[in-house]
């Protein structure tokens, strides 16, 4: 049977229709590589699902690699009768989650995690991360602190021999913001910028800014340069996430592995 379409209807379908295309051009030409990096997070993020089970407290991590692993939780609940409960990372880690359908709970009414799955913008051999690329580092930090294991999702771009090549962000308070970078630019030797969306700072879930450290590939203690970071007055937390990693979940071109931290808990 035909079926008769108004000429407006048509028109807004041939409108969406042009923006999808345009869209799928951007996203090949300005980046060939960028639908391959994609599906690699998509890879990692779902692979994680094996290390939970029925009946665990998880923490759900934030980022573009990570999300894919809080759909893919949503989907086990879904069709597969996954019981677990999520503490979310960020608050638009606790979005996507609701509407995943994952169970949330508050991380101070739990006694604890059983593990969290998040995201890194760069680990060391000796499984040493950056993060708070996506400006979520003080939660993840605590989230991770309060979990009794850490499993990092990631594709193999975010593989270093030394920390640093990607800036390392650090979050402090407003207030006197430029005192406090002025002493990080002194502790470190190092240009450090507020993180800007637009004209404004960036704010993160907790009201405070981001500053992002280009010291370089350098960090060739982050246990010490962790510390030395927290003892300046204005800043709230560092995004060196040193001896929390049990576990990553690499997406490279030959696949997935797993690789497990001789020293960790897993
Ligand atoms: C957010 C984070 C992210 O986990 C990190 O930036 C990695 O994100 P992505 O998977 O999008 O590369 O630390 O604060």
């Amino acid at each position: 049977m035909p079926i008769s379409v108004s000429p407006c209807l048509w028109h807004e379908l041939k409108a969406l229709q042009t923006f999808a295309f345009t869209l799928l051009i951007d996203f090949w030409l300005l980046d060939p590589n960028m639908a391959d990096v994609e599906a690699l997070k998509r890879e990692a993020g779902i692979e994680a699902c094996k290390f939970v089970r029925t009946g665990m407290k998880v923490g759900l991590g934030t980022g573009s690699t990570v999300k894919h692993t809080v759909i893919e939780l949503g989907r086990m609940i879904r069709e597969e009768g996954l019981e677990i409960v999520g503490v979310p990372t960020s608050l638009a880690t606790e979005k996507l989650a609701t509407e995943m359908g994952i169970p949330l709970v508050e991380l101070s009414d739990v006694d604890g995690l059983d593990i969290v799955i998040d995201g890194a913008d760069e680990f060391d051999p000796n499984f040493q991360l950056i993060k708070g690329g996506g400006a979520a580092l003080l939660r993840e930090k605590i989230v991770a602190q309060e979990s009794s294991a850490m499993v990092v999702v990631a594709d193999d771009r975010k593989r270093v021999e030394t920390l640093g090549a990607f800036p390392l962000p650090i979050e402090v308070t407003p207030f006197s913001h430029e005192a406090t970078i002025r002493a990080l630019n002194r502790l470190l030797d190092c240009r450090v910028n507020i993180r800007m969306a637009g004209e404004g700072p960036v704010i993160t879930d907790n009201g405070n800014m981001i500053a992002d450290a280009h010291t370089g590939p350098s960090i060739n203690n982050p246990i010490s340069k962790e510390s030395e970071i927290l003892q300046i007055a204005g800043v709230v937390q560092v995004g060196l996430f040193n001896n929390m990693c049990d576990a990553i979940v690499l997406a490279g071109a030959n696949g997935v592995e797993t690789i497990i931290n001789p020293k960790g808990r897993l």
